[in-house]
């Protein structure tokens, strides 16, 4: 049975440190004009001092959880979804639980990279829907810096570090924000974007070089996997909530790179003035990228309320997700 879902509340956090992509160019062999051409990127905000992707995803959780006026101690699940956690062990979930006081939260985190705030949503919904869960909170925090090999100048210019957070309550007036809500995964195209474990064998089994746990990615496959295999499954989406393309108001994209991003607005035919990009000033955040686009749009008044809109994500796994969703006042 499907039951009505309402958006309550989102946040986002970001680092205070901004690096321009001038000051890259001091470490690795690249230019503040390659990077802006062929990505759109400007600068990052990236993690400094001791703080982690569990002190980003709580500042962005507690945000979200103000916005939604849902206490704490009412979350039923937390999820969170991050490249890499400050533990593996414990999930940064259950770390927020503890933070939050969100004593009776049944806790988690999932791997779904980018598609991680949709993947997300998709799991509350089932999990509301079954009537296991009254109020759900994500918390897509990604502390990327920490998986990149600063000398490879083909990844460690793309990334930043960020958090953003949604609270999904079952809406009592009935309203349904979810309109439809569609996962994707293509597992044979996973050596696209990897990350290594840096598991070994014992070495008294045998020696093992360290384990070096970076992104690698060949963006070339990654980029013409996303503009063929994205469009039709947005347009399977919206189709599916009953609402046309030239209805809905916003396009808010899983911020890889402006030049997918432009692409997907082309063979989409969506609206110029409705795709939400900040790449320019956070660069790819992975899972963050859709709730802090969501949130400093809404923030900044580029997004009016209420209104619709399509977050659609993509990332290594490969993973895709895209939910139609309606948008209401008062939610950053
Ligand atoms: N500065 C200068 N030159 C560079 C840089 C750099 N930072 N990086 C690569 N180059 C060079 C390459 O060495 C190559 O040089 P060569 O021709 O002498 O061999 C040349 O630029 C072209 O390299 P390509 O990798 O072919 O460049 P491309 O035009 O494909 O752009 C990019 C690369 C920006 C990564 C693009 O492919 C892209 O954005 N792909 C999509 C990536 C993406 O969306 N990832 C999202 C998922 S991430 C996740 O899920 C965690």
């Amino acid at each position: 049975m499907s039951i009505p879902i309402k958006i309550s509340g989102i946040g986002y956090y970001v680092p205070e440190t901004v690096i321009s992509n001038d000051d890259l160019a001091k470490i690795v062999d690249t230019s503040d004009e390659w990077i802006k051409t062929r990505t759109g990127i400007e600068r990052r905000h990236l993690l400094s001092g001791n703080e982690t992707a569990f002190d980003m995803g709580l500042a962005a959780a507690k945000k979200a959880i103000e916005k939604s006026g849902v206490k704490p101690e009412e979350i039923d699940y937390i999820i969170a979804a991050a490249c890499l956690g400050t533990h593996i062990y414990p999930s940064t979930a259950c770390e927020l639980q503890a933070a939050l006081g969100a004593d009776k939260a049944v806790c988690f985190d999932i791997t779904a990279a980018c598609a991680g705030l949709i993947y997300g949503m998709g799991i509350s919904k089932a999990f509301m829907d079954s009537g296991m869960a009254k109020n759900v909170l994500i918390v897509a925090t990604e502390a990327l810096s920490h998986c990149l090999d600063w000398s490879d100048r083909g990844t460690c210019v793309l990334f930043g570090d960020g958090a953003g957070a949604m609270v999904l309550s079952v809406a009592e007036d009935g309203q349904n924000d979810i309109l439809s809500i569609g996962l994707r995964a293509q597992g044979d195209l996973g050596h696209y974007i990897t990350m290594e474990s840096p598991g070994k064998n014992c070495s008294l089994v045998e020696q093992n070089d360290e384990g070096q746990m970076y992104i690698k990615m060949n963006g070339r496959e990654v980029y013409k996997y996303v503009v063929t295999k994205l469009p039709p499954h947005i347009e399977e989406c919206v189709e599916k909530s009953g609402l046309k393309m030239d209805e809905i108001d916003y396009l808010v994209p899983h911020q890889a790179n402006l030049r997918i991003i432009e692409a997907l607005e082309k063979r989409l035919n969506f609206k110029h003035e409705g795709v939400i990009s900040n790449i320019q000033e956070y660069a790819n955040t992975s899972a963050a990228s859709i709730p802090i686009a969501l949130a400093e749009s809404i923030e900044q008044g580029k997004m009016k309320l209420p209104c619709t809109a399509i977050l659609t994500g993509f990332g290594a796994g490969m993973t895709a997700g895209t939910a139609v969703v309606r948008l209401r006042e008062g939610i950053a």
